[in-house]
């Protein structure tokens, strides 16, 4: 990670200590690193910022209120905007607090409002974010905290989320790594 992405990670880490959110970014960080090998037109000066930053409103809902804030319980989906307009007002405040691109940092902040909710993506940096945003789920690790906190289980989590995969998704590649991922969990399934 360059020093401006560290600088900007070690702003944002004491607001991702809730809802798994550390391991959440340290996975789609990965994802999004390996989405914009795919696509070199898509700017990493947008993407990794914003896939830094995305998830820092989450810090202002209190826990007891997250799991009908998002996921198949939902039932406040007013929480989960409330987590894209903070997190965009504070990605904008620790971007220009580290001098961050100007530019740049508009397009992050308009792709952190509207990550969850919009369902169509602003540029092909917008979709590479999303798609890092939701890769994670299909990890091992994802699956493991997504099936046991929404409460359902095993089988019926992996049935839920291979359907998920052509509605969330938009990069082919992202598809891809998804489908793997899927196959490999419901592999192991059967052992
Ligand atoms: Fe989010
Ligand atoms: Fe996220």
């Amino acid at each position: 990670m360059n020093h401006t992405y560290s600088e900007l990670y070690r702003r944002a880490r004491p607001y991702l200590d809730t809802r798994h959110n550390e391991v959440h970014i340290a996975i789609s960080y990965r994802f999004a690193q390996r989405l914009l090998a795919c696509y070199p037109d898509a700017d990493e000066g947008v993407v990794l910022p914003a896939m830094l930053l995305h998830d820092i409103g989450w810090k202002l809902i209190p826990e007891d209120q997250h799991l009908v804030a998002f996921g198949p319980k939902m039932q406040r989906p007013e929480l989960r905007r409330y987590h894209e307009t903070e997190g965009a007002r504070m990605a904008g405040e620790i971007l220009a607090a580290v001098g961050y691109d100007p530019a740049r940092s508009a397009e992050i902040v308009a792709i952190i409002d509207g990550h969850d909710t919009r369902d169509e993506a602003l540029s092909l940096n917008d979709r590479l974010m999303k798609d890092a945003d939701k890769l994670w789920r299909f990890t091992q690790t994802g699956i493991g905290i997504d099936y046991q906190r929404f409460g359902v289980g095993l089988r019926e989590h992996l049935s839920w989320l291979g359907q998920r995969i052509e509605g969330w998704l938009f990069t082919p590649a992202a598809k891809r790594i998804a489908r793997q991922l899927h196959a490999e969990a419901e592999a192991a399934l059967l052992l």
